[in-house]
């Protein structure tokens, strides 16, 4: 398939280029699949498509090996990751209802990601700054002192 950069350079795309790297030798499926979600941070249905007119594997055994190991996503990743702490001091602080207003105002549960693929919600255990409590972490940054009432103004900051 054609580059999608522009419609008539003739390239082939960028999953095409990893994908003739292999040559057809499914041995290297794991190797492919690792490059591909490198580049496009998810395996996109498409790539898993030409993974396996490529390689001569099955559909179903790359969407298997996809989903056993952690590494590989079948969803492009969300803009904004928010990761709610509920370690002790979090949760004493009143996390489950920041996780709760997180959840009302998204209309996703915690584990999920917006159809947009603009908010995943997630919790976790302690971050390691219990002096902060509570926290939550956008995309690795910490914000502390995070209570059901800051939800709302957090959300305005991630547009
Ligand atoms: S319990 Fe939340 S940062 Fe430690």
């Amino acid at each position: 398939m054609a580059c999608k950069n522009c419609t008539n350079c003739g390239q082939p795309d960028k999953i095409d280029k990893i994908v003739n790297k292999f040559k057809g030798d499914p041995t290297e499926l794991i190797h492919c699949l690792q490059l591909v979600q490198e580049e496009q941070g998810y395996i996109s249905q498409d790539a898993v498509k030409k993974i396996s007119v490529s390689l001569g594997v099955p559909e179903s055994d790359i969407f298997s090996v996809v989903t056993f190991y952690s590494q590989f996503t079948l969803k492009p990743k969300a803009q904004y990751n928010i990761e709610v702490c509920m370690g002790t001091a979090c949760y004493v602080l009143g996390a489950d209802k920041s996780i709760k207003k997180f959840e009302e105002k998204l209309g996703i549960k915690v584990g999920e990601q917006t159809e947009d693929n603009k908010y995943a919600l997630c919790q976790s255990r302690c971050l390691g700054c219990c002096g902060l409590a509570p926290v939550i972490s956008v995309n690795g940054q910490i914000h502390g002192k995070v209570t059901e009432d800051k939800v709302d103004e957090i959300l305005s900051k991630l547009k």
